[in-house]
């Protein structure tokens, strides 16, 4: 496995060969970026990840500065993976000038649910995302569901820039006790662990009140969220949308079985948790 940090470096080790299958991370890899890299692997050809904690996703009062960075632990977990090419630009010269180009995705796919509390967030992704796949100009590129928005919002961009690339995406992989895992879980202290897998549970109980035929999702949502703070968390949304463009469906498409999925973001203590459930 070859490990690159510049730019030049990377375009000599892609040179002459085929197009990677491309896993984009920022380390402090888990179990659930490693199925990613098998998802990529099965599809054959070489395989890279790359490495970069990005600093434009991350808000002023984020956790950029305390994000988890271990490449030595990263690079032996993606060996062991059967990775054959490992980016993990150097900060430096990735962004050697202040990014002021950027990639704005549409508001309406953006700037809801996660996008509404992060604001720039998706620009971030977007912008470092596309550059990221320019450096490696992967054949196929590997998200999970895990961040189901940020999925679809850079199959958007992939479409309507016709990037000439494949995006596949990973189911995600749980503790046994049905938490995400996560590079955040590990901020949890020992009693916010053992609660953190309610906020799965919280979605279960969404499906089972859709399954069970009711119909007011404003209320479904809004009991998930009074659940959560009632545990002590501090819920951002518990939201049920449409699979396709995550808006909110009508009670006749309710009723007509479009196809929903349950998204919720929350926080115990200081730490910030997503999940989502396709319903
Ligand atoms: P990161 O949080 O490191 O996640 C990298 C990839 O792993 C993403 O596609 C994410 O959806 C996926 N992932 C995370 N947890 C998972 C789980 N439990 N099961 C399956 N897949 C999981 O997402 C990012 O980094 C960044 O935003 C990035 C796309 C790299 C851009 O900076």
């Amino acid at each position: 496995m070859r490990i690159v940090h510049t730019l030049a470096e990377l375009r000599a080790a892609l040179a002459g060969a085929p197009a990677p299958a491309f896993v984009p991370t920022m380390g402090h890899l888990h179990k659930g970026h490693l199925a990613l890299l098998r998802l990529a692997r099965e599809n054959g050809g070489p395989v890279a990840a790359s490495i970069f904690v990005n600093r434009l996703q991350f808000g002023p009062n984020e956790d950029f500065d305390r994000y988890p960075r271990n490449l030595g632990r990263d690079c032996e977990l993606l060996e062991g993976a059967g990775c054959d090419l490992v980016f993990a630009p150097d900060e430096g010269e990735f962004y050697a000038e202040p990014q002021t180009y950027t990639i704005q995705p549409p508001a309406e796919l953006a700037g809801i649910l996660e996008g509404a509390f992060r604001p720039g967030f998706f620009t971030g992704v977007c912008t470092v995302v596309m550059k990221l796949l320019q450096c490696v100009q992967p054949r196929i590129a590997v998200f999970g569901k895990k961040d189901y928005q940020q999925l679809m919002v850079i199959r958007g961009m992939v479409r309507q820039f016709a990037l000439p690339l494949e995006v596949l995406a990973g189911e995600t992989l749980r503790a046994d006790d049905g938490l995400a895992l996560s590079s955040r879980n590990g901020y949890l202290s020992a009693s916010e662990r053992a609660e953190a897998p309610q906020l799965q549970a919280s979605l279960r109980a969404v499906q089972a009140a859709v399954k069970g035929g009711e119909r007011d999702l404003v209320a479904i949502e809004a009991r998930a969220m009074d659940t959560l703070r009632s545990r002590g968390w501090q819920p951002d949304y518990v939201a049920v949308r449409r699979r396709s463009d995550l808006q909110s469906p009508s009670a006749d498409q309710v009723a007509a079985g479009e196809a929903l999925v349950a998204l919720a973001a929350a926080r115990i203590g200081k730490t910030r948790l997503i999940d989502n459930l396709e319903l």
